[in-house]
């Protein structure tokens, strides 16, 4: 199948790209090599996934719509992924232009394609952060999600709203995929993960946000493309009954639209997060607490019995082996790329 994957030099669209690769599809990439994080690891990843004589890449913004129009008339994707974005929660406090650019305009000129070029499926990357400050675990598809906490979660929150809108008045199938910290091998320089390494490491002192008390749900990456090339083929249908398996499906009832969370299956405190890189790296790590977590969530956590009803599979690598696994890239190359890590939150926030 031709497969159109934005983001694809991202920390997420790479591990997909090279799934889909992998598997014998064609990829077109595109990616606006944004510099949020050090564009030289966006620029090694993409040249792995270049490697592949399947892949075609285009450096391009998707508010560039003139440009992109033209990749996907001439490539004509069946099915679109949709990851680019300006991603991060905190950076969104101070940064909040960038987040409506990207996410609301560039998944508006997406959508503007896909309405002209329909493709079979159309898979849009969203948060556990669209939850907000919710406090009714575990978080189902279907519970009011109404109350973003940050910008970021508010751009992502409209982005689901118009990929509905879209659904509705277009018939173009859609699925919102709501991932939940994800973490692995290539990852972002601004996640706690990379942090946490890369200070132990260097012998930096960490900074921990809401005195290290918050919970997250954590993904490996892995799994998280597992579960994604699985939802490919699980396409909505508009007016589709309730889902038989005892499961709540969030499908529309006026559109071929569902939003399904991808998650880990372990919940790690910040504070675990910290003692586990401590013990895995053998290196100490110094401690600076701050009680602040403004525009996050204090707790995430999954009801992944949707994901199961509709592909079957349930993810549960361990925070453990992510880490191992993590620790193990970033003393092959990861270490290069934490130079221009972007400062979190200023202390004025
Ligand atoms: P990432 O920053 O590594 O990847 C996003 C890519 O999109 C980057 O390479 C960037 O250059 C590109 N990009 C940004 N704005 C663009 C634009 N307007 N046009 C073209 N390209 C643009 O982030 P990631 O962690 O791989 O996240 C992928 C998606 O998953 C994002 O939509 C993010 O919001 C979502 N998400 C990620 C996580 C996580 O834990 N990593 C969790 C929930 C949701
Ligand atoms: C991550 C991604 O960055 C978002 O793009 C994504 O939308 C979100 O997951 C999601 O699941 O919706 P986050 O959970 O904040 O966001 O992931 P990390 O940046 O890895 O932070 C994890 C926890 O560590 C947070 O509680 C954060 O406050 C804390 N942290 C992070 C610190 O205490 N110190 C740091 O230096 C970095």
């Amino acid at each position: 199948m031709r497969f159109l994957v934005t983001g694809a030099a991202g920390f997420i669209g790479f591990h997909l790209a090279r799934r889909l690769l992998d598997d014998g599809h064609a990829v077109l990439g595109v990616d606006g090599m944004t510099d949020y994080y050090d564009v030289g690891l966006k620029r090694r990843r993409n040249a792995m996934l270049q490697a592949y004589d399947r892949y075609e890449f285009a450096p391009v913004m998707l508010q560039d719509r003139p440009e992109l129009e033209a990749l996907v008339a001439a490539f004509a994707p069946e099915v679109i992924f949709h990851l680019a974005a300006q991603a991060g929660v905190r950076h969104s406090l101070a940064h909040p232009d960038t987040y409506v650019s990207a996410n609301i305009l560039g998944t508006h000129q997406l959508l503007e394609i896909a309405r002209k070029y329909r493709p079979q499926h159309l898979l849009l990357a969203s948060t556990s952060s669209i939850y907000g400050g919710n406090e009714v675990f575990p978080f189902e598809e279907g519970q009011r999600s109404d109350f973003p906490l940050s910008i970021y979660a508010a751009t992502k929150k409209a982005c689901e709203g118009m990929s509905h809108a879209y659904a509705h008045l277009w018939e173009i199938p859609t699925t919102c995929i709501r991932f939940f910290t994800v973490y692995g091998p290539w990852g972002r320089p601004d996640m706690a993960l990379y942090r946490f390494v890369d200070a132990a490491v260097r012998g930096r002192t960490v900074e921990i946000y809401g005195m290290g008390g918050m919970l997250r749900e954590v993904t490996y990456v892995g799994d998280l493309v597992e579960a994604m090339t699985r939802l490919v083929s699980v396409v909505p249908r508009a007016g589709a009954p309730m889902s038989s398996h005892g499961v709540v499906d969030s499908l529309s009832p006026v559109a071929p639209w569902r939003a399904v969370n991808i998650a880990g299956g372990n919940q790690v405190s910040v504070l675990e997060m910290v003692d586990t890189v401590e013990r895995l790296t053998r290196c100490n790590i110094t401690r600076r607490f701050r009680s602040d977590h403004l525009g996050e969530a204090v707790e995430t956590r999954a009801c992944s019995r949707l994901l199961h009803a509709l592909t079957g599979i349930m993810p549960a690598t361990g925070f453990e082996e992510i880490v191992r696994e993590f620790v193990s890239w970033y003393h092959d190359e990861g270490y290069r790329w934490a130079r221009n890590a972007v400062p979190t939150v200023p202390e004025t926030c």
